[in-house]
């Protein structure tokens, strides 16, 4: 049955970069037998502009309706002045939580072509690969009560809840376990167990769900350590697992640890594959509209889509491959570029994905 995709660009550099991963779409489409259709929708301040809401019922249904989403990028300056219920990372939160998106994949990979792009020793990076299990539809970011209240004295208190429930903390647990019997067998839990009791549990039920999985490693590290870690032997790590807060820290950390943010896709994934892709970049309001951006983590983005969502690991593997040969035939956006390479536009680079495609 054809598959159906709903592609959100979003704010910022998301329209740009969106568009040269529905080239490649496009081309699976046409050429490699890919039975997908596909249609666009608005969300994030693009959203707000036109319907005053970062997210419409409407394009919320299409959401729930299609097989998969692929999603730009949502945010910028002109919408931080408006309240925090109508800004347009709202749209993101509400889209992982109505469509109980809980298992989020952040994959930091240092490609061996760009290993001088780390801000770390290339002996330190070099072949990195770990795995980021963020838990995404719960924890600090979901937790009732919540909010700003006035104290008797007239002072204002802000307020937020750190909350785990057991069969939270269950799936997302088998999410990682069952990634790392796809790789090094090594999973690592952060957490705050020395300080807050919903960590202690979370550590608990990690060690009860290790169980059915006898062949993976399971340790556990407090996040203050395992930040100080990243940064100082990255390649100890290979699948990282953790709530949803953590999770959002550590793995910008482990993005830059592979030199450029603009190379790294994401799946955000519910209990039966259905999933969200997105790269982990922001909108970078900074350089939209200039053709300048990456557009490989969004291209990257759809391998991921294909391979999780649709089961199609075959031409997941010609996307990767088509990049890592852009990559070798040197072509760099800006963000990745060094003395020697050819700096390249964001189309011009969607231009030589086709190409290694074809
Ligand atoms: C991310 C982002 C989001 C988050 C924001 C935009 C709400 O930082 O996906 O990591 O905090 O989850
Ligand atoms: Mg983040």
């Amino acid at each position: 049955m054809t598959k159906k995709v709903l592609v959100l660009p979003g704010d910022g550099i998301g329209p740009e970069i969106v568009g040269q991963a529905t080239r490649v779409l496009d081309a699976l489409i046409e050429n490699h037998g890919l039975d997908v259709t596909y249609e666009s929708a608005l969300v994030g301040g693009s959203s707000y502009d036109a319907h005053e809401t970062p997210l419409t019922d409407e394009v919320l249904a299409q959401a729930k309706d299609a097989d998969a989403i692929l999603l730009g990028a949502v945010g910028g300056p002109k919408w931080e002045q408006y309240d925090i219920s109508v800004r347009p990372e709202k749209a993101l939160l509400k889209l992982r939580s109505e469509l109980e998106l809980f298992g989020n994949l952040r994959p930091a990979i240092l490609y061996k072509q760009l290993a001088d792009a780390s801000s770390l020793k290339p002996e330190l990076v070099s072949d990195l690969d770990v795995l980021i299990v963020r838990e995404l539809t719960g924890g600090i970011y979901f937790g009732q009560p919540r909010g700003i209240r006035t104290l008797e004295n007239g002072e204002r208190q802000g307020f937020n809840t750190y909350v785990y429930s057991e069969s939270e903390v269950e799936r997302i647990a088998h999410v990682a376990f069952k990634a790392a019997m796809l790789r090094d067998k090594r999973v690592c839990s952060v957490d705050k167990a020395n300080v807050l009791e919903a960590t202690e549990l979370w550590r608990e039920v990690m060690e009860r769900v290790s169980k059915e999985y006898p062949e993976v490693e399971l340790t556990h590290m407090y996040v203050d350590n395992a930040a100080m870690q990243l940064v100082r032997a990255p390649k100890q790590f290979d699948v990282m697992v953790t709530g949803n807060m953590f999770g959002d820290i550590l793995s910008d950390c482990a993005a830059m640890l592979t030199g450029s943010i603009g190379m790294l896709p994401s799946a955000s994934l519910d209990a039966n594959g259905k999933g969200m892709y997105e790269p982990i970049h922001g909108s970078a309001p900074d350089i939209a509209g200039q053709n300048k951006a990456n557009p490989l983590a969004t291209i990257l983005s759809v391998s991921m889509l294909l391979r999780h969502s649709f089961g199609e690991g075959a031409l997941a593997d010609k996307i990767d491959q088509a990049v890592s040969t852009v990559l070798d035939q040197g072509y760099r956006t800006a963000d990745i570029h060094t003395e020697g390479d050819t700096l390249v536009s964001t189309t011009e680079m969607g231009d030589a994905v086709l190409k290694a495609l074809a």
